[in-house]
């Protein structure tokens, strides 16, 4: 439960895998590849996709190909582009970073008006507005368009651009009952992971316009994620969006049982407005001790912070792991009490 990239690839998918017809994807002359592209932007209601190896060259190829050098992002201080990219926006794309506060890792209207500074010579050119849905840090909320639409008005009202990060943008979909369309509606780009909840090995998508997803291309080019018979890959990630959409409803049926479970025993859990795949635990002790005394039960999990649990279901994870993980928490908290 450390995450749902831990998934590994069921024997349908291996088989479609193995069966996949492949062709050199630099060249634009795979298949599979080309396929994917397609329903992932038709899927997002964009105009055209890009595949690529992981959700951060998608982020960071978006980042790049909104900006120039010096633009100002702006972006939650907790969302994974800046919090767990390792400031790679800052070695690609070298663009400036407006940090923002907001609920559950979204900003508000209001304080996206307040950061953005007039236009003059002293001031970076603002460029780029960065949301995130579900949001990782925030506990794997799914973040409905209420919340997202005041700051993408502003941003629309100062000429922004916007990117949303939405690596389990599925998640988010299924937990708040909309189209995947329909959130990713509001943004000139959107990038997708197929290798978290859906249960792919490896791979994510980058959508939005023609004219954008081929700047994008330049710059998987330039990150060296031009990958040649990678259709093997996509085929996994359009079995993934065929078959293991619905399942995602399930995990977060599971990670609720777990919370509620966990919360009448006393533990301390973050429960988002709207839930999906996650439970964050606070602790009575330090989070590494923790993930120490759950692996002797064979439970795997992560912290979140010095003394923060973070618990992700997914497609590996049944009920009798989630009964065996309340246990393991029951018995461990009696001894802490003890
Ligand atoms: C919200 C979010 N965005 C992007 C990523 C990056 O995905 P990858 O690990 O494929 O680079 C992650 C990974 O966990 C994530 O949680």
């Amino acid at each position: 439960m450390r995450s749902d990239t831990v998934t590994k690839p069921s024997i349908e998918m291996r088989q479609v895998m193995f069966e996949a017809p492949v062709g050199d994807d630099v060249y634009g002359e795979d298949p599979t590849i080309n396929q994917l592209e397609e329903v992932a932007a038709e899927l997002l209601g964009k105009e055209a996709g890009i595949f690529v190896p992981s959700g951060t060259m998608a982020n960071q190829m978006a980042i790049l190909a909104h900006t120039e050098r010096g633009d100002e992002v702006f972006i939650h201080r907790d969302s994974h582009v800046y919090y767990y990219e390792g400031g790679a926006a800052a070695m690609w794309s070298g663009t400036t970073w407006n940090l923002l506060q907001g609920t559950e890792g979204t900003p508000s209207g209001e304080i996206l008006e307040r950061a953005i500074r007039p236009t003059n010579i002293h001031h970076p050119r603002p460029r780029l507005l960065s949301l995130e849905n579900t949001h990782n840090r925030a506990g794997g909320a799914a973040i409905d368009l209420a919340r997202m639409m005041p700051s993408i008005d502003v941003a629309r009202h100062h000429d922004l651009l916007t990117h949303l990060d939405g690596a389990r943008l599925f998640n988010a979909a299924v937990a708040l009952g909309i189209s995947v369309r329909d959130l990713a509606a509001p943004f000139d780009s959107v990038s997708v992971c197929l290798s978290k909840g859906l249960g792919a090995p490896v791979g994510s998508v980058l959508v939005g316009s023609r004219p954008f997803i081929d700047r994008a291309r330049t710059f998987r080019k330039w990150l060296g994620g031009g990958m040649r018979q990678a259709g093997i890959l996509a085929a996994a990630g359009l079995y993934a969006l065929t078959h293991n959409v619905e399942g995602l409803l399930l995990d977060h049926q599971r990670a609720t049982k777990l919370a509620v479970a966990l919360q009448d025993m006393g533990c301390q859990v973050s429960v988002p407005v709207t839930p999906t795949n996650m439970v964050m635990v606070d602790l009575p002790i330090e989070a590494e001790t923790m993930i120490d005394a759950l692996r002797r039960y064979e439970i795997f999990v992560g912290a979140m912070g010095t003394k923060r649990l973070r618990l992700v279901t997914h497609l590996d994870v049944d009920d009798a792991g989630i009964d065996h993980t309340i246990g393991a928490f029951s018995e461990i908290y009696e001894t802490i009490h003890a």
